[in-house]
C-alpha cells in the first residue's frame, strides 16, 4: 500500500488540498466526483503528456460518471501564448462548459499555466484543478494561483491569480520525465531548501537527491516538504506583496536567460535557468559580502552533481551581453519603479528580499561572470 499525503493551502473559503502519491491519477475521477458532483471536465494537456497519461486519467473520469473533453496542444514553453489563451478559451466555451464545471490541467507547468490563466478568465472565472505531470509542476507551479502566459515583452507578464480547487500530485507520473526535466524540477526542489530550509538541502545533499530521482519514497517526501513550504508561504501572502518573492529566488536571472536563448527548451528549460540564476543569487551575495563562500560551494557543487548548469558559460549558443541580460532584468515584473528586487542570502537557508540592489553593480558582476564564468 502507497503512502499518500495530504498538504492544505490554507486561504479561508478558497483553501484547497494538495493529494500526494503514487497511482493517484487513478482516483483522479472520485475525488473530482466529491469535490463538484456533477461537473464536467475540460482536460487541457499537451500532446506528449496526451500519448503517455491522458487515457488512464480519462478511464478515471469516466469510471466517476463525469463527462469530459480533452484539449490537446502542442508541448513547450511557446503554447504559453495569446493564440493558444484563444484556442483553449474557445474550446471551453464551444464545449459549454459553465462556472462549476471544471478545467482540469493535466501537464507541466506551461499546461498549468495556461490553462489556469484560461480558467481564470472564461466566463470570469471557472473552478480549476491541477494534475501536475512534471517535478517543477508538482513542487512549484501547481501550487499557489499564479497563472500566465508569454509576452514578446517578456515571461509571464500577462496573467492572473487564480487558485485551483484541487491538485493532485501523482509521483509515478514522473516516471517517464525526461531526465532533462526532471533535473529542471529538482532546481525547484532545492529552492525550498536554500530559501528557509536548511536541513532540507542538508538531506537532499546528503543523498536523498538520488532516491527523489530514481523514484524511492524519498521523491513524496520531497514534494510534500517543498508543497508545505509553499502552501505556507501562499496562505501568508497570497499575491506576493511580502515573502512570497522569496520564491523568486533564481528567477530574475534565470527569466532573463530564458529571454536571451529565446525560450528555446532546445537551448535552455525553465529549471535549467533556475539552477544557473540560483547560482547567479549566491555569488553575486557572496561578492556584496553577505554570503559564506562554502555556502555558495556547497549549492555549486550540489547542482554539478545533479547535473545541473551553474554557470552563464554552460548556455547553449551563450547569453549576449551583460548589457543585454540586464535590458532583460530591467523587463521583469519584479522591477518596482526603476528599482531592482533581488532575492538574495546569508546562506543556504535564509534567502531575503533585497529592494534598491543597485543596478551598476549587477551589470559588473555579469560582466565578470561572463568574462570568467565560475568554474568548482
Ligand atoms: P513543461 O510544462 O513545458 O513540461 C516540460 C516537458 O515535459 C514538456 O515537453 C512536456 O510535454 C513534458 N512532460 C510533462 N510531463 C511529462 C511526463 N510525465 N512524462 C513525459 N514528459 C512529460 O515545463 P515545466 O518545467 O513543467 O514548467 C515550466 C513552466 O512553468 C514555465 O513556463 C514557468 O514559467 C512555469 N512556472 C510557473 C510557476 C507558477 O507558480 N505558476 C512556477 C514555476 C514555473
Ligand atoms: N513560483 C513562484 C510563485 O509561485 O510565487
Amino acid at each position: 500500500m502507497n503512502q499518500h499525503a495530504t498538504v492544505t493551502v490554507d486561504l479561508a473559503g478558497r483553501s484547497y488540498d494538495i493529494r500526494i502519491g503514487r497511482g493517484l491519477i487513478d482516483q483522479a475521477g472520485a475525488m473530482l466526483a466529491a469535490l463538484a458532483p456533477g461537473a464536467a471536465c475540460a482536460v487541457v494537456t499537451d500532446a506528449s503528456v496526451a500519448g503517455l497519461h491522458l487515457a488512464r486519467l480519462g478511464a478515471s473520469l469516466d469510471g466517476a460518471g463525469l463527462r469530459h473533453r480533452e484539449i490537446v496542444l502542442p508541448a513547450g514553453e511557446a503554447t504559453k501564448s495569446m493564440a493558444r489563451l484563444d484556442e483553449v478559451c474557445g474550446a471551453v466555451l464551444a464545449g459549454r462548459f459553465e462556472r462549476n464545471d471544471i478545467v482540469l490541467a493535466l501537464g507541466g507547468g506551461v499546461i498549468g499555466d495556461l490553462a489556469g490563466f484560461a480558467a481564470a478568465i472564461v466566463r470570469r472565472g471557472i473552478r480549476f484543478v491541477q494534475v501536475p505531470t512534471t517535478l517543477l509542476a508538482q513542487v512549484d507551479s501547481s501550487v499557489g494561483g499564479k497563472t500566465a502566459i508569454n509576452s514578446p515583452h517578456g515571461k509571464n507578464l500577462i496573467g492572473a491569480f487564480h487558485q485551483p480547487v484541487l491538485v493532485i500530485a501523482d509521483t509515478a507520473l514522473l516516471d517517464t520525465l525526461p531526465a532533462r526535466e526532471f533535473r529542471a524540477g529538482y532546481a525547484e526542489t532545492v529552492k525550498y531548501g536554500l530559501i528557509g530550509d536548511r536541513p532540507f538541502f542538508d538531506w537532499l545533499e546528503g543523498g536523498a537527491w538520488r532516491e527523489v530521482f530514481s523514484g524511492g519514497p524519498a521523491r513524496e517526501r520531497a514534494v510534500e516538504i517543498s508543497c508545505r513550504a509553499k502552501a505556507g508561504i501562499v496562505s501568508r501572502d497570497e499575491t506576493e506583496h511580502g515573502e512570497r518573492a522569496l520564491l523568486n529566488l533564481g528567477h530574475t536571472f534565470g527569466h532573463a536567460l530564458e529571454a536571451a536563448t529565446g525560450y528555446d527548451g532546445r537551448r535552455l528549460v525553465h529549471g535549467e535557468g533556475v539552477a544557473i540564476g540560483t547560482a547567479l543569487a549566491f555569488r553575486f551575495s557572496r561578492r556584496l559580502g553577505l554570503c559564506h563562500g562554502q555556502d555558495v560551494t556547497r549549492v555549486e557543487r550540489h547542482f554539478a552533481a545533479c547535473g545541473l548548469p551553474t554557470t552563464l558559460a554552460e548556455v547553449p549558443g551563450g547569453t549576449g551581453s551583460a548589457e543585454r541580460l540586464m535590458e532583460a532584468i530591467h523587463q521583469d515584473k519584479k522591477v518596482s519603479r526603476g528599482a531592482l528586487t533581488f532575492i538574495l542570502t546569508r546562506g543556504i537557508g535564509d534567502a531575503f528580499i533585497a529592494k534598491d540592489v543597485d543596478a551598476a553593480s549587477v551589470l559588473d558582476f555579469l560582466r565578470e561572470e561572463l568574462a570568467a564564468p565560475a568554474v568548482t
